[in-house]
């Protein structure tokens, strides 16, 4: 892998000690970027264990493809298809599912991706290359309002009327097709600045949490986890922000409560529907000496659950 593109793999160990990789156990890393989580995982399964890649980002399954190893899966597909996959390659359920969300450090140093207003690029910011609308095509065309909305809710953006209505002005004169024109109009808006946090932060999120669907797909893989899962199987999930964090840990507590029966509905303790999971220890973040040599980890949450059934 070249240096310039490598990814430093957060929480590494933890996550993976997270699923106690049975040596013929079968594993899914559904964010395969570079491949540190699923490179780990490799090592500790035997000759009969099996590891299933997804990743939605073309240039990780090209990276993935320098990995020649029987045991391993590679798709380029969403995560958000990870039933379908597994149907398709005929694997029944699996013994653990590690999901490291958001963007990988290629992904943000590759100038050309435009996820980043360090560098002068043209506005992207899709992680699946292969198709879909560029941020810079979404800019040119949506209603001030459903923009003002997403850069409030997926950037919890204080200034978020003020940006979409400087990007519709400013987008009659001139196209905005490159991060630079996106960043210099957003400075014109935010008038707090947060320490050592570019004023474009907020923004550069929300742009490209929407145009990725994270949280969608997010919602959308987490049950398909559950379902997936054999008793006893385990899910290790690392956020990077609030809002995946959020969802994460909302969904892992209601699947370990199970379904609520109304109070005034009479029922015996043995009848008591029982949660699908378990919750695994407390949040984990990255140890001090993580976030020495990777300082991307501060904002890393790995929360943990176990398929409970018969
Ligand atoms: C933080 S990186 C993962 C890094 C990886 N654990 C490693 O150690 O190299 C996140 C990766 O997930 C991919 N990704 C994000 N959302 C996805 C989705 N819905 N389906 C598949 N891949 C996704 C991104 O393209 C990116 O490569």
């Amino acid at each position: 892998m070249s240096e310039a593109f490598a990814h430093a793999t957060v929480l590494l160990n933890e996550a993976v000690d997270a699923l106690q990789v049975k040596p013929d156990g079968i594993y899914v890393d559904g964010t395969f970027g570079r491949g540190g989580h699923s490179r780990l995982i490799l090592q500790k399964l035997g000759v009969q264990g099996r590891l299933i890649a997804l990743d939605k980002d073309p240039t990780a399954i090209a990276a993935g493809r320098a990995i020649e190893d029987v045991r391993f899966t590679l798709v380029h597909r969403g995560f958000e298809q990870l039933a379908q996959v597994l149907q398709e390659l005929g694997v029944g359920k699996v013994d653990g599912v590690l999901l490291d969300l958001g963007v990988s450090s290629p992904q943000l140093d590759d100038e050309q991706r435009g996820f980043s207003f360090r560098f002068d690029a043209p506005l992207d910011m899709r992680m699946d290359t292969s198709g879909g609308q560029t941020a810079a095509e979404w800019l040119a065309t949506v209603e001030e309002k459903e923009l003002a909305e997403v850069i409030r809710d997926y950037g919890e953006e204080r200034f978020a009327r003020q940006i979409a209505r400087t990007i519709v002005a400013a987008r009659q004169e001139r196209a905005i097709e490159t991060t630079k024109q996106l960043s210099d109009i957003v400075a014109q808006c935010v008038r707090t600045r947060e320490p050592g946090k570019n004023p474009a932060t907020r923004t550069f999120q929300a742009v490209r949490i929407y145009i990725n669907r994270e949280l969608e797909e997010l919602e959308n893989i987490l049950p398909q986890c559950v379902e997936q899962l054999k008793a006893g199987g385990r899910m290790s999930i690392i956020s990077f922000h609030s809002l995946e964090d959020r969802i994460v840990k909302r969904f892992m507590r209601d699947m370990a409560q199970g379904d609520k029966v109304p109070k005034f509905v009479p029922i015996r303790a043995a009848d008591v529907p029982q949660g699908k999971v378990r919750l695994v220890g407390k949040p984990i973040y990255a140890s001090e000496a993580e976030l020495a040599l990777n300082p991307r980890a501060r904002s890393a949450v790995l929360r943990v659950a176990e398929r409970l059934g018969g």
